[in-house]
């Protein structure tokens, strides 16, 4: 006998996953079966990370409610159900200094994407499951910031937001046969063109080609596997609780994080 994750039947919405996490979720979950809708803000790794995993595009702005309204609805109508949200789209938008500093302008356009958007995708797909009356899963891509400040009130809140909407969708909507969890990555390489490969972390460069600071470098130290973690590392974990094996499982919280939060 053996165990294997089965996504066959299962239509699954992935949000910001044009790259980085959203597009390796993206693709375990279509090795898993799924039929999966590569969808992100920016329309152009939206097709391209489609065409690269032979799945469907389609580029959508979680901020725009009414355009994730309709983009819901059409997805229902071209693939007959939405099972699975993953709501990926998130923004760090830097530390932006202390509270007493930190511009409010800067605060809300992350809230925007993190927050808003995790409340309008959700919104939307609940309601489709329910009228469908076959279950569901909503995914909420949370930070091992949600439950462990460190990277500015702006980004730490809207993750800690994250956590909380989650657990209250299992609440509300148990009753349904839909779960809804958290799955919280830990500091995760995403590789983007001319990147070192993540094995040193002492030669490893961020996005930026800025040589890393010294926050993120002793935030590394910490981590008692000792290594960033890959981003299929948090997709498997996805893959596991969008499938049948994880039917009891909602209002649960996953950090990925390499046993940071440990400490
Ligand atoms: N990489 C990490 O270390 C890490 C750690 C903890 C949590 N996360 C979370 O994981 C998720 C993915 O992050 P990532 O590291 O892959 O980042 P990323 O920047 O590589 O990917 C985020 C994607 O979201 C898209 N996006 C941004 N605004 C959007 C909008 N308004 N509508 C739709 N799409 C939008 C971007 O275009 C991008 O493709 C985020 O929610 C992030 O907060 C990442």
């Amino acid at each position: 006998m053996s165990l294997t994750i089965d996504l066959n039947g299962k239509t699954a919405l992935v949000t910001g996953s044009g790259g980085g996490i959203g597009a390796a979720i993206a693709k375990v979950l279509g090795i898993a079966g799924a039929n999966v809708i590569v969808s992100d803000v920016n329309p152009t790794t939206t097709e391209e990370t489609a065409a690269q995993l032979n799945a469907k595009a389609l580029p959508l702005d979680v901020t725009d409610s009414e355009a994730v309204d309709s983009a819901i609805s059409q997805i229902v109508k071209d693939n007959g159900s939405l099972d699975i949200i993953v709501n990926n789209a998130g923004i760090y938008n830097g530390y932006g200094g202390p509270i007493v500093d930190l511009e409010r302008e800067r605060f809300h356009s992350l809230m925007k994407v993190n927050v808003d958007g995790v409340f309008y995708c959700s919104q939307a797909a609940a309601r489709v499951m329910i009228k469908a009356g076959n279950g569901g899963r909503i995914i909420n891509i949370a930070s091992t910031q949600s439950v462990s400040p460190g990277v500015g009130v702006s980004y730490d809140s809207s993750k800690a937001a994250v956590l909380q909407m989650t657990r209250t969708l299992a609440l509300e909507l148990g009753k349904y046969d839909i779960t809804a969890n958290a799955v919280a990555p830990g500091a995760t390489w995403v590789a983007a063109p001319g990147d070192p490969p993540p094995i040193d972390i002492e030669a490893a460069v961020p996005r930026t080609g800025e040589p890393l600071g010294d926050q993120v470098a002793s935030r590394i130290a910490r981590i008692p596997l000792g290594r960033w973690g890959k981003t299929e590392e948090i997709a498997n974990v996805v893959a596991f609780v969008a499938s049948p094996l994880a039917s009891y499982v909602t209002g649960a919280y996953y950090n990925v994080d390499g046993g940071w939060l440990t400490l």
